[in-house]
């Protein structure tokens, strides 16, 4: 796939690992059961949105041997540790990551170095991020949503994973949070999905035949291609070009 390549070296590595402490601590998967029943037992590329630190994202590659994770994290950073909850989990990061800039992207770099022929960190913003992976052709088996647990941020997400992805399995962390449960709710609803979770774990159980839309028949094109507005409009497109 020589998408892939291009897509890799363009969010590349640094050439040393970075002097920052490593750290294995995450928010790590909690509902691991759902996944082992319900993931696929093969997966070539997992898309994660949120890797903070890299737990779940190890619990991927750790996972799947074969399979390359892209990771996608603005991994901004912050004035205070009161921006940053997490390092009440981690208090030895602390000093680390408000004094040094780019602190948090340098730990998730230091920690998982060993990994950093399978893991492609795409610095930026979901859903915006996974548009190079489209581009790219890459079609990843699994999207784990783990990013902004704001409403509209999670329905972003999920939403533009499954029109990208069609194939893939969204399933994601914090079932917990309002936002994220609305939010996954309300594309099950309308897509027809089954949803699953246990503990924080959501996992989307595709309805296959919402997806299949029929192509439009002869008949149809042509009734569209008659309709007054659209023959109108073909004649002022044809009048400019
Ligand atoms: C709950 S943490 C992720 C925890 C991680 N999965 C683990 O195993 O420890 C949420 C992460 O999402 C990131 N984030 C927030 N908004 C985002 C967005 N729009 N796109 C991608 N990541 C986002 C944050 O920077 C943070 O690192």
């Amino acid at each position: 796939m020589p998408g892939l390549n291009d897509l890799v070296n363009a969010y590349p590595w640094p050439t040393r690992r970075p002097d920052a402490p490593a750290s294995e601590w995450g928010w790590g998967i909690e509902g691991r059961e759902l996944l082992d029943s319900m993931l696929p037992k093969e997966a070539r590329f997992v898309v994660e949105i949120g890797s903070l630190l890299g737990s779940s994202a190890r619990y991927f590659a750790e996972r799947y041997p074969e399979a390359h994770v892209f990771c996608i994290d603005p991994w901004f950073d912050v004035d205070s540790a009161k921006d940053r909850p997490f390092l009440n989990h981690a208090p030895e990061l602390t000093e680390f990551v408000t004094k040094e800039k780019d602190g948090i992207y340098q730990i998730f770099l230091a920690s998982n170095w060993e990994l950093r022929d399978r893991l492609t960190p795409l610095r930026g913003f979901s859903p915006d991020m996974m548009s190079p992976v489209h581009s790219a052709g890459v079609e990843p088996d699994i999207v784990y949503v783990d990013g902004s647990h704001v409403y509209e941020d999670v329905l972003a997400d999920v939403a533009v994973a499954r029109a990208l992805f069609p194939n893939a399995v969204l399933c994601g962390d914090d079932w917990d949070w309002p936002g994220v449960k609305h939010a996954v709710n309300y594309l099950a609803a309308n897509r027809g999905d089954q949803v699953h979770s246990e503990g924080n774990t959501w996992l989307l159980q595709q309805n296959k035949a919402a997806e299949r839309h029929p192509a439009p028949s002869a008949h149809t094109v042509g009734a569209v291609e008659r309709h007054p507005v659209v023959r109108m409009l073909r004649q002022v497109v044809g009048q400019r070009a």
